[in-house]
């Protein structure tokens, strides 16, 4: 049994994430400053520890790690276009936290810290699949901030010898995830939109592609990093290695779902990139990753899961 902090583990991909250390028995603290995470994400599970709190605050993520052996760092604001129209409130939370949380965690004596990082890193760099070694190219304080993160990590790693690894996580799915907020997540939004019968917005032409992934990959991913030897410094994509535009995925969730809505279409956002597909080589030859539920799969569960939660926008 170790003890693990997740940050953000009130949130879509944190909760999993606990969920699943908690399932293999292990002590589990969340640090969440409910901004976009919910108490209800985590109220079907017993003994998880639970702070709320900001991580810009220094003194918050020094509570946060306090006696901990691996950090999951997952808090974020995590939206492109929300970072468009409020950069600072973005940065704090993605930029600042980070810093707070590796000098936290090194002065902790933590042995690991994994990083959640961003596909939006890759940008417009015309080569498809992405692999980890291509050149970065940001489009938006989001995928800036992200990738300062990760750079971050990597200087921890090579300055103090501190153990950061950067996963790359591309455009992940699933329950839990809030549909809540124009900024969510499309799948999300494209569920209960169709459930309601109202009619989904898709941004500019809709042929812009995502390596879309299902939340149990990623988790898996996660823990793979936080255990595999080796692997300080590194930043690895993890994703399911296929590619589907948003047109086709609006077909398929309609299909799926059974209720006959036509979208509507609108601008093209500010700082979208256009098309993303993940290389997973990386991921399956240092951690042994294999995508096991696939896209439909993935999409099956989460449309199961809007239904029996009835979640929808206000
Ligand atoms: C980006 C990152 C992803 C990151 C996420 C955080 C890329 C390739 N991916 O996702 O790694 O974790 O931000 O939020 O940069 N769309 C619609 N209608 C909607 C909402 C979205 O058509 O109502 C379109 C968007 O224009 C975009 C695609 O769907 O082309 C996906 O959007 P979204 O789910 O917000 O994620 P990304 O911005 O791609």
């Amino acid at each position: 049994m170790a003890f693990y902090l997740v940050t953000g583990g009130a949130g879509f991909i944190g909760s999993h994430l606990t969920e699943e250390l908690a399932r293999r028995g292990h002590r589990v603290r969340v640090v969440d400053d409910l901004s976009t995470g919910h108490r209800r994400n985590l109220a079907h599970l017993g003994g998880v520890e639970f702070i709320e709190g900001d991580l810009a605050d220094l003194e918050v993520a020094r509570r946060a790690v306090a006696g901990v052996e691996f950090v999951l760092h997952q808090a974020a604001i995590p939206s492109v276009p929300r970072s468009v129209t409020d950069p600072l409130t973005s940065h704090r939370a993605n930029a600042d936290a980070t810093l707070n949380v590796l000098l936290a965690a090194r002065d902790e004596g933590v042995r690991r810290l994994v990083y959640a990082g961003s596909s939006s890193a890759y940008g417009e760099t015309p080569t498809l699949p992405k692999v980890e070694t291509m050149r970065t190219a940001t489009l938006s304080p989001y995928a800036l901030q992200k990738l300062m993160g990760e750079q971050y990590c990597q200087l921890f790693t090579q300055l103090y010898g501190f153990q950061a690894v950067t996963i790359r996580y591309f455009n992940v799915f699933g329950p839990r995830q809030d549909p809540s907020s124009p900024y969510s997540g499309v799948i999300s939004l494209f569920i209960s939109a169709i459930c309601d019968g109202r009619a989904p917005t898709i941004c500019g032409d809709g042929e812009q592609t995502r390596d879309f992934t299902y939340v149990s990959n990623v988790v898996d991913g996660v823990l793979r990093a936080s255990e595999a030897p080796g692997v300080a410094g590194e930043v690895i994509n993890v994703a399911t290695g296929g590619r589907i535009s948003i047109n086709a995925l609006f077909r398929a969730l309609r299909d799926l779902i059974g209720v006959d809505v036509a979208p509507i279409y609108g601008p093209a956002r500010a700082g979208d990139v256009r098309d993303s597909q993940a290389d997973i080589g990386k991921a399956r030859r240092l951690l042994g990753y294999e995508p096991a539920v696939g896209f439909e799969d993935g999409l099956r569960k989460t449309v199961d899961w809007y239904r029996a939660s009835q979640v929808t926008t206000a």
